[in-house]
């Protein structure tokens, strides 16, 4: 009998119940009733606490097309791993015991960043783990895709789709703050999907000057409005010269809740322009996956159980030239996707006069 263990972990995404589906159906395709499955509720809380069930084939039923995770999420932050607590003493050593207890074959971790530096190390402690790469800010390295990416651009860009209208009637400038941490990833599609006038991100550090001399240059050449998709990761080119302590400090002065709405306000103090702000925030991971996420999360679910199947263990299945490959965790845990400054979609994106605000 195979026993695997499932969670999901981190910040949500739409895919996650169509990557869960995927993990269990190959899994019944491949070892038929010799294989039980065990859902860890609410990520590695979960596997810390002994908090799981046995699932059964209809658990995985019509959650196909289902926004969140059946299994629950929580973030339980990497530093704190091997900090003991008065209730679970060290979580490393609490889920291996668990894992040992529920006599796991392997453990499938669904998961982003910070999930991938706990998956390393319980794998570096001896226990079997697959992982697959979820997020909207597709920032996860190896995979060139992440599931959620594609469902989150869908409703940043109808944000900015909704604001145009609305922008256009009032003649007004608009401040579209899209999700991403600290990579622009998502800004930037959604920014050259929408039609954004100026896309700011964090790979790019903005001056301020830089961005009036293009609302100066639409103004006229008669534009009745402008719109800015702004990577709630954006900072300025004064701030990317700050150490990590300095830049938080500075940040912590400011009077403003955003990024966006302290731009708002330099932009307001410097030009007059009526200005607003749009934080869509998580309805961005908000609803059910798109039809290439649901398709891509069942691939790799698939991909997942056949790792499982090969006892190829120590790997988060990857998207590599339209493949999906294992790729070692060790590889994966701790380093960041950003993106490129010639990527080719900020090449064609100032190619068609986007202005990114350098
Ligand atoms: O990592 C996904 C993400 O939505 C980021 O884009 C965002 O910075 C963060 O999670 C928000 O986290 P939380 O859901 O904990 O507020």
């Amino acid at each position: 009998m195979k026993r695997v263990g499932i969670l999901t972990s981190g910040g949500d995404c739409q895919g996650l119940n169509a990557a869960i589906r995927g993990v269990a159906k190959a899994l019944y395709g491949e070892f038929g009733t010799d294989v039980e499955i065990y859902g860890i509720r609410d990520g590695y809380r979960g596997l810390i606490e002994g908090d799981y069930k046995l699932m059964s084939s209809h658990d995985f039923s019509g959650i196909l097309t289902l926004g969140g995770t059946i299994l629950g999420t929580s973030r339980q932050p990497f530093k704190l791993m091997r900090v003991p607590d008065e209730k679970h003493g060290d979580k490393v050593e609490a889920m291996k015991g668990n894992y040992k207890k529920m006599k796991l074959d392997c453990l499938v971790v669904l998961g982003g960043n910070g999930t991938h530096k706990t998956a390393h190390l319980l794998s570096q402690e001896g226990l079997n783990v697959i992982t697959l790469p979820k997020t909207i800010d597709n920032d996860l390295w190896g995979t060139e895709m992440t599931f959620g990416f594609y469902s989150a651009l869908e409703l940043a860009t109808q944000v900015i789709d909704c604001i145009h209208t609305t922008a256009t009637s009032h003649g007004r400038v608009f401040i579209v703050e899209i999700m991403g941490h600290k990579v622009g990833w998502l800004p930037l599609y959604a920014g050259v999907a929408g039609g954004a006038d100026i896309i700011l991100l964090p790979e790019i550090p903005y001056s301020l000057d830089s961005i009036i001399k293009t609302l100066d240059q639409r103004d006229k050449s008669g534009k009745r409005f402008s719109i800015l998709a702004v990577a709630e990761g954006a900072l300025s080119v004064e701030e990317s010269e700050m150490s990590k302590k300095e830049f938080k400090k500075a940040r912590r002065k400011l009077p403003d809740p955003a990024i966006s709405y302290r731009i708002a306000r330099e932009l307001g103090e410097e030009t007059g322009h009526e200005i607003r702000v749009v934080v869509p925030g998580h309805f961005q991971r908000g609803g059910g996956p798109c039809s290439y996420d649901r398709a891509f999360a069942t691939r790799l679910g698939s991909a997942a159980a056949r790792l499982i199947a090969d006892r190829n263990y120590g790997n988060m299945v990857a998207l590599r030239n339209d493949e999906i490959v294992p790729v070692p965790l060790s590889d994966v845990a701790g380093r960041l996707k950003t993106v490129p400054a010639d990527d080719s979609m900020i090449r064609s994106a100032r190619n068609i006069g986007i202005s990114f605000g350098d």
